[in-house]
């Protein structure tokens, strides 16, 4: 009995399970300030992630970002707010530093639409390509790519690969498709798809536009076509923000996850910001492995340094090779 016992909790603790319930009495957002400072621990967290974990963020960002951050940061922690993949990306990045996610849960069902496996035998048949992958996707799909991007720089780092070489674009086919259209080039493109960005409904989104016909679209590209036709502006999270901070514009429809709308407040009170609908359900767009972490599982996270990111150091060897290239090749791309 006792050792069945050892055996479950030493599998809980590998899995990051703490059974400790938070002290409702304490200031969590003091609490974490605390401990960030106590561990030298930095906090990334992506627009996605709930406000109040936003708001005790020592970096809010993009893909790309939250990647420069976690590359040039000096601290010996780093604590992620955001997806496994975000957190992954950190660690290939920081062998020697500890990454902790708050909910290992947090995946990505677009970095899910691609398995390891079956994306080495689909590179394995276009052998003469190369392998261009989203950041979302696995440190093992990383390994077997030849670079990385995110949707901030992938149609600069696209346009600089020689119109003659062929490429597999991977794993987000809305992305892939909205690249081809705006390059004007033909890519080999992975069926992959988000379930967040796959929802919006272009039925609702014509209905608002007659609602609010002065509100301009600013849609992510990993929505679909039928959605991306009405945008105003497609680009990534930032660059949503800053069209919206930027424009002169007062009123504007966002296809993106929700949390995004936190920061575009904060940076203009009086502009009117309308979420997207998704086709059925409630109206919100949340991503449901984002808004896996929450503050109490933050502040726990930061107080036993769990969950942590482990890998295999030959899959991580592999995986910052592409992830290097992307840094370089994307400088002053934002
Ligand atoms: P960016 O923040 O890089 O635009 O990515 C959006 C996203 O879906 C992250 O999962
Ligand atoms: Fe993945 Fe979509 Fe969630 Fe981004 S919004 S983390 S792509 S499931």
């Amino acid at each position: 009995m006792l050792a069945s016992q050892d055996v479950l909790s030493s599998r809980l603790e590998q899995i990051g399970f703490i059974d400790d319930p938070v002290d409702t009495k304490l200031d969590l957002y003091e609490e974490i300030e605390r401990l960030k400072r106590e561990k030298n621990a930095v906090l990334l967290a992506h627009y996605y992630q709930e406000p109040a974990i936003q708001d005790v963020a020592d970096f809010i960002g993009d893909s790309l970002g939250l990647s420069r951050q976690a590359a040039a940061t000096e601290a010996e922690i780093i604590v992620f707010a955001g997806v496994h993949f975000m957190a992954e990306t950190a660690k290939i990045l920081n062998p020697q530093k500890k990454v902790l996610l708050p909910d290992l849960n947090a995946g990505c069902s677009l970095a899910d639409t691609c398995p390891a496996d079956e994306f080495q035998a689909f590179c394995d048949a276009h052998s003469d390509h190369l392998v261009m992958s989203y950041i979302n996707c696995s440190a093992a799909v990383k390994a077997r790519s030849d670079i990385i991007c995110t949707s901030t720089n992938a149609e600069h780092l696209l346009r600089m690969i020689p119109e003659s070489q062929p490429v597999i674009f991977a794993p987000d086919r809305n992305l892939g498709r909205w690249l081809e259209r705006k390059i004007g080039r033909k890519l080999v493109i992975w069926d992959g798809v988000c379930i967040v960005h796959e929802t919006f409904s272009e039925r609702k989104l014509l209905a608002l536009k007659v609602q609010f016909p002065e509100a301009q679209v600013l849609a992510h590209p990993e929505c679909e076509e039928a959605v991306l036709r009405h945008a105003d502006f497609v680009g990534s999270t930032s660059g949503i923000r800053r069209y919206a901070r930027e424009d002169a514009g007062q009123s504007f429809i966002i296809a993106t996850e929700e949390g995004i709308l936190h920061q575009m407040r904060k940076d203009s009170p009086h502009k009117h910001f309308i979420p997207a609908p998704p086709e059925s359900g409630c109206n919100c767009s949340q991503c449901p492995h984002m808004r896996l972490n929450t503050l109490e599982k933050l502040y726990t996270c930061m107080r036993y340094e769990l969950p942590e990111i482990t890998m295999e150091e030959s899959i991580r060897l592999r995986a910052l090779k592409p992830i290097e290239r992307m840094i370089e090749m994307s400088k002053g791309v934002s």
